[in-house]
């Protein structure tokens, strides 16, 4: 390992590569290296071997990934290249180099039949091809090197789209909205995560595995856009109604509540409260 202070971040202008920038400067005692998928494509395996060679990191954080969870139907293999196959070149090149490699999965590796918040060794089983592929991108990993793996849920910020955003577009333009109630989780506020991953690396430790992380607090979709609306002083009326009236093209987990006992009691980091950070994302996005 080079000396500790180098820490390549790929997937830079997404949500959660966004939010790692912004919080970057309160960290110091690190370099960091932000690579947008324009500067470096995590499915180019001599690109990123390059990038090895060049900052020997110490830490690769992967924030680089496929999400359209619906468009993922029919792009499995785009899919599966971004979200399963390169994050396996990235962990055979973290092992070669020496660096650690915290990479991001999701809730959607769930099939969603839990009735109790899930933990990281329950059972996986995923409902869609984005999960699929998620999936193949947490076991690659786990297989060449010793990663930390965050599965995350419902992530929202005030970069990129996001839930949040979306129903605040929506609940401008329209006097009504109907959302789903029959789906629930809990939402992340990719500021939150950013945080949340620094605490890794400044905590002292290393324990690889897979770690839950979102903010706690069990909702619906549609808990989480009243609530959007309320904070937001919106006259939009906002109904529930069931998946079966919101068919899309990949199935969704119906309950994908992450139990986040085991980051807490490992790198001693707590999940903040959903509404608290709501309000901050919902005030920056002014
Ligand atoms: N968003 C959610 O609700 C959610 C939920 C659970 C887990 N997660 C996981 O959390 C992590 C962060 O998600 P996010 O919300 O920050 O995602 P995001 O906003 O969609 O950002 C992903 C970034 O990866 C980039 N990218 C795509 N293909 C790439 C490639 N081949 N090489 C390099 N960069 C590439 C994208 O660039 P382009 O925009 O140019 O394509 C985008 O900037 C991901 O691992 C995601 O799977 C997200």
């Amino acid at each position: 390992m080079s000396d500790g202070r180098k820490i390549l971040v790929s997937g830079s202008n997404g949500q959660l590569g966004s939010e790692l920038q912004e919080i970057a400067r309160q960290f110091k005692e690190f370099q960091f290296v932000f690579f947008s998928r324009a500067e470096l494509s995590i499915t180019d395996r001599a690109a990123l071997e390059k990038m090895f060679i060049l900052h020997r990191p110490s830490y690769f954080i992967n924030c680089a990934a496929y999400t359209a969870v619906d468009k993922a139907e029919k792009e499995k293999e785009i899919a599966e290249e971004i979200n399963g196959h390169a994050v396996g070149a990235i962990a055979t090149l973290c092992s070669q180099y020496d660096c650690r490699l915290i990479h991001i999965s999701t809730d959607y590796v769930f099939n969603g039949k839990a009735s109790t918040p899930l933990k990281e060794d329950d059972p996986v089983d995923p409902v869609n091809a984005y999960g699929d592929s998620k999936l193949l991108g947490e076991r690659l990993a786990m297989q060449h090197t010793d990663a930390v793996i965050i599965r995350t849920s419902w992530v929202y910020s005030k970069y990129g789209n996001n839930f949040v955003k979306t129903m605040k577009r929506l609940m401008g333009e329209k006097e009504s909205i109907s959302v789903v109630h029959d789906q629930v989780g809990s939402p992340t506020y990719a500021a939150d995560l950013a945080t949340a991953i620094m605490e890794i690396i400044t905590s002292g430790k290393w324990e690889p595995g897979i770690y839950n992380y979102s903010n706690s607090g069990v909702i619906s979709w549609f808990d989480f856009a009243n609530e959007i609306k309320i904070q937001l002083h919106s006259k939009c009326e906002v109904y529930p109604i069931p998946t079966s009236q919101f068919p899309t093209p990949a199935k969704r987990p119906a309950y994908s509540v992450l139990d986040k006992e085991k980051i807490q009691s490992v790198y001693h980091i707590k999940a903040r409260e959903w509404k608290e950070s709501l309000k901050e994302c919902i005030d920056k996005l002014g």
